[in-house]
């Protein structure tokens, strides 16, 4: 049964993965919602796409709808489109009874979510994930947040959904490049989980139709078992959510430095785990033979990386800035061979020049060679 946990007391809520699964998302709103009207937010593209088809099986149940589409894209996370939802929610005069659904990509749960935290001193909440990204890692674990003009996701709170649940019909319009970007997360489940989870997703990426529902069900599945089980055990990043992290101390410094929404945050991802595969392999030369085979799956996927200009100043800039703002030493993950990660607060400047450096020959070479998936089913 492709349906997960998220293990928090009376907070638990599961993760459903499924295919042109109505049904289960209307039992799953049904048990949640307490009064006759439900707060339903869909991202512009999506709605675009698929809203009439979710508004009819929402409609199913006689439900009043009170529903706001909101911006797609990286800058919806501000302050201004978050304003408009407070008024939306506050003029339809919201009840901590009510209850809210978000329909659409990282963007959009991060940003509605934070919304729901914090309207009434918290409403609670479902999501129905879009896009693989979201799918895989924004939807679970319940960080919510918006931008800040100093930095990302820099405003924000905890606030755990009731229920996740994921569809595989909304990837078949996905546009490629966000395909691309949300294989970069289940590529880091690869190097956090180990072989088993390697060899699914190098099936998956092998696979002449990387729209097929089955597999990607399972590779969603897989992902999002080891996020609840990470979030079930530290669901405030103590620590050990930290390993989730993997591969972004490079990549959000490579977003920062290129400015954001050049690349899609998993793009920057794919490209960040690479830099990590080279620093773990810098730290502990041993390390490297076993990282060989994972290593040569991401860059497979550097392949279809849009191929920008990085300036290497400037991401070793911007991991300063990181280390900065950390109270802590700044921790890297890395990988003692796949499957067991650990934690660095020891790395020099030095060792993340070189790693970022072989990191960038290497996407100089391949980046962009290779299409990205392209979408079979796209409307
Ligand atoms: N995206 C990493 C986390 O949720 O902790």
């Amino acid at each position: 049964m492709p349906v997960t946990t998220v293990d928090l007391g009376k907070r638990s809520y599961s993760i459903q993965v499924r295919t042109n699964c109505a049904t289960k998302l209307t039992a799953a709103i049904g048990k949640s919602c307490r009064t006759d009207r439900l707060f339903v937010f869909y991202d512009a593209n999506l709605f675009a796409l698929h809203g009439a088809e979710i508004r009819k099986a929402l409609k199913a149940r006689r439900r009043e709808l009170q529903e706001l589409v909101v911006p797609s894209g990286e800058k919806a996370k501000s302050p201004g489109v978050l304003k408009k939802i407070y008024g939306f929610l506050l003029d339809q005069k919201i009840s901590r009874d009510d209850f809210i659904l978000v329909c659409g990509g990282g963007v959009t749960s991060d940003l509605v979510g934070y919304a729901a935290a914090t309207t009434l001193r918290g409403i609670r909440w479902g999501v129905v994930p879009t896009t693989l990204l979201a799918m895989v890692d924004a939807a679970i674990g319940g960080k919510t947040g918006i931008n800040h003009k100093t930095g990302k996701n820099l405003v924000g709170a905890f606030h755990q959904p009731a229920f996740v649940h994921c569809d595989t019909r909304y990837l078949h319009t996905l546009p490629p490049r966000e395909f691309v970007a949300g294989l970069g997360e289940v590529a880091k489940y690869g190097g956090l989980i180990g072989p088993k989870m390697i060899a699914l997703t190098q099936k998956y990426l092998s696979s002449a139709d990387p729209h097929a529902d089955q597999p990607l069900v399972r590779l969603i599945h897989a992902s999002a078992a080891y996020k609840a089980e990470i979030v079930s055990r530290d669901e405030r990043e103590g620590s050990l959510r930290m390993r989730l992290n993997f591969g972004h101390t490079f990549g959000h410094a490579i977003e920062r430095a290129t400015g954001y929404g050049r690349l899609r945050h998993g793009e920057a991802v794919v490209l960040g785990l690479l830099a990590a595969i080279e620093l773990s392999s810098l730290v502990n030369p041993r390390t490297a033979k076993k990282l060989r085979d994972y290593r040569e799956m991401v860059i497979s996927l550097i392949r279809q990386v849009k191929r920008v200009e990085i300036d290497e100043k400037a991401v070793l800039d911007a991991i300063s800035l990181d280390k900065k703002r950390s109270a802590a030493q700044l921790k890297f993950v890395l990988l003692q061979g796949t499957g067991k990660p650990y934690f660095a607060d020891n790395i020099n400047m030095s060792q993340m020049r070189k790693s970022l450096r072989a990191m960038l020959a290497c996407y100089k070479v391949h980046g962009g060679t290779d299409a990205p998936y392209s979408g079979r089913k796209r409307a």
